[in-house]
């Protein structure tokens, strides 16, 4: 029976084989809203032969996608986002209540996925082969010639994490379907009817039946299932490094692209601008309450420079906004009271440990007050774990050299942030940071999305980024001509 995405009861139904359907198993999982506890939905909670079938319907129609010209596919994508961007503040609305994300960040987030969409619909469409001759390797002749095209994988495995289920699903999605692959999605359990939303602007955008699956569930029941399900060609996960390291560990031999934690830090230098640095590092900490895998997580600075950084960074803190993310506050309820109390227990730990306290250090449920600690040592756990959450530790240092020494010697390696007016030594510094990313004078951002976009060491293995994650799901299939020589005997 067709079904629509969701019914008057709220209950959310999975996206199979173009339909909306409810699972077997009868069971629901209840999201309810971080910002006011209310009920917001229920999602299926799927059964492994659910999953069996998801999976089962991609394989079955992979070859209609594979053999539709990329112009069409891309024309399917142009169609989505103008219905994202139709539908940009309902699910933004919906975003809003599900992750605490704040009204101008969650329309942001719905927007830039529309524009992902079309970004990487262009890029599909130029995606060329090539032609090699073989005389141009030694003892090769003209007479042979290899044609390469990039094909696909098959299913991909989309998972997506809570603080962009829409945006961090399309930026799986849709390279695997630019590139002709089809994808079974697994959104965040709390994300998902934000995820659900943009599975739906795929469909009645006209997106052939079974080349996107939704499969909803809790992670820590279905996911090991799924991850080591034969039919799935590449795993695309976007998470924390726990669970990434576990499918690494579980799934074996499969491509895969992980992208997770972070513990950026902003290097300050002794010549920076310091109002300009404060700006940036107070708006790359603590937006949406610095649930971002690209916050700035601690701040490396001279000891000699780190008074004067303190007294611009306080006032600027202390002016976020705090409270409901329907009024745009800046500072929201965390994702859930476990997160809370994580964030809690590294401040209150590092304050025992001798940190100073600058400002923050208030908590009313889950809402944590932006937090600002100074004097941290090494000796603390606020100076390597990554809190997901409103707190920054300042790091004192002595030198440029020890500057880069406590940035190298994180787990992670995803972005960090140098503050300088010289250009030599700032590429100093980025030629020697172990990370994906290094931004001169800028916050640690992802954005723009074609821009390439990875964490080494604990932080991920792959890179995203438009571009780089069609080549990831693709692969190259050669032909080789050999012409005979028509005048021979
Ligand atoms: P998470 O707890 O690791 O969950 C991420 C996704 O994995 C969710 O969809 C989750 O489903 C699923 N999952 C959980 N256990 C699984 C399993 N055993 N097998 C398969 N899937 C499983 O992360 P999160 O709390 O959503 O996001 C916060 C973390 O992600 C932070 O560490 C942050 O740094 C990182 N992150 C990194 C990036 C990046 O681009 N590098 C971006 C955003 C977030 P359920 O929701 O059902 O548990
Ligand atoms: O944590 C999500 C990660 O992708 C950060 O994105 O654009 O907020 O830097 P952005």
């Amino acid at each position: 029976m067709f079904r629509k995405l969701c019914n008057d009861r709220k209950v959310y139904h999975n996206l199979y084989d173009g339909e909306w359907v409810s699972s077997e198993s009868g069971e629901l999982i209840e999201i309810f809203s971080p910002v006011d506890g209310s009920s917001l939905g229920k999602i299926q909670s799927m059964t492994r032969d659910e999953v069996d079938r998801a999976i089962r319907s991609t394989k079955n129609n992979l070859e209609t996608w594979a053999q539709m010209p990329i112009f069409e596919r891309a024309n399917i994508f142009y169609r989505t986002a103008d219905i994202l961007e139709e539908q940009a503040e309902h699910i933004a609305k919906i975003l809003v209540m599900e992750i605490a994300k704040d009204h101008k960040s969650a329309l942001s987030e719905v927007t830039r996925t529309a524009d992902l969409l079309r970004y990487t619909a262009d890029v599909g469409k130029s995606m060329e082969g090539e032609a090699i001759s073989g005389e141009n390797f030694p003892g090769g002749t003209r007479s042979k010639m290899s044609y390469v095209t990039r094909v696909p994988l098959g299913t991909v495995l989309a998972i997506s994490p809570f603080n962009y289920p829409v945006n961090l699903s399309v930026s799986k999605i849709a390279p695997a379907l630019i590139g002709g692959n089809a994808v079974i999605l697994k959104p965040p359990t709390q994300g998902a009817l934000s995820a659900l939303h943009l599975a739906q602007a795929f469909n009645n955008a006209g997106l052939p039946k079974g080349i996107l699956n939704t499969v909803t569930g809790r992670g820590s029941e279905i996911g090991d299932y799924i991850v080591t399900h034969p039919d799935i060609q590449f795993i695309n996960f976007t998470g924390s490094t726990q669970v990434g390291r576990h499918i690494s560990q579980l799934a074996g031999m499969i491509p895969m692209l992980l992208e997770l934690g972070g513990k950026d830090a902003a290097i300050v230098l002794d010549d920076a601008d310091l109002d300009f640095a404060a700006e940036n590092i107070v708006a790359g900490a603590y937006s949406y309450s610095g649930q971002r895998c690209t916050a700035v997580k601690r701040i490396l600075v001279p000891d000699t420079l780190a008074d004067r950084l303190v007294e611009r960074l306080k006032p600027r803190i202390e002016a976020l906004e705090v409270g409901d993310p329907r009024e745009d506050s800046v500072i929201v309820p965390l994702i859930d009271q476990k997160s809370a109390d994580f964030v809690q227990g590294l401040v209150d730990s590092a304050l025992r440990q001798g940190a100073t306290l600058v400002t923050g250090n208030r908590r009313e449920g889950n809402l944590l007050y932006p937090t600002l600690l100074d004097h941290v040592t090494t000796e603390m756990d606020i100076a390597w774990e990554e809190p997901f959450g409103p707190v920054l530790p300042v790091i004192r240092v002595k030198d440029l050299d020890e500057a880069i020494d406590i940035a190298n010697r994180s787990e992670y390696g995803l972005q960090s942030s140098v503050f300088t007016r010289d250009i030599n030594r700032a590429f100093y510094i980025a030629n020697h940071l172990e990370v994906g990313t290094v931004q001169i004078n800028n916050k640690t951002e992802r954005g723009p999305d074609h821009f390439p976009f990875l964490g080494v060491k604990a932080s991920g293995m792959g890179t995203q980024g438009v571009k780089y994650s069609i080549e990831a799901m693709t692969r190259p299939k050669a032909v080789v001509i050999n012409l005979a020589d028509p005048k021979a005997e």
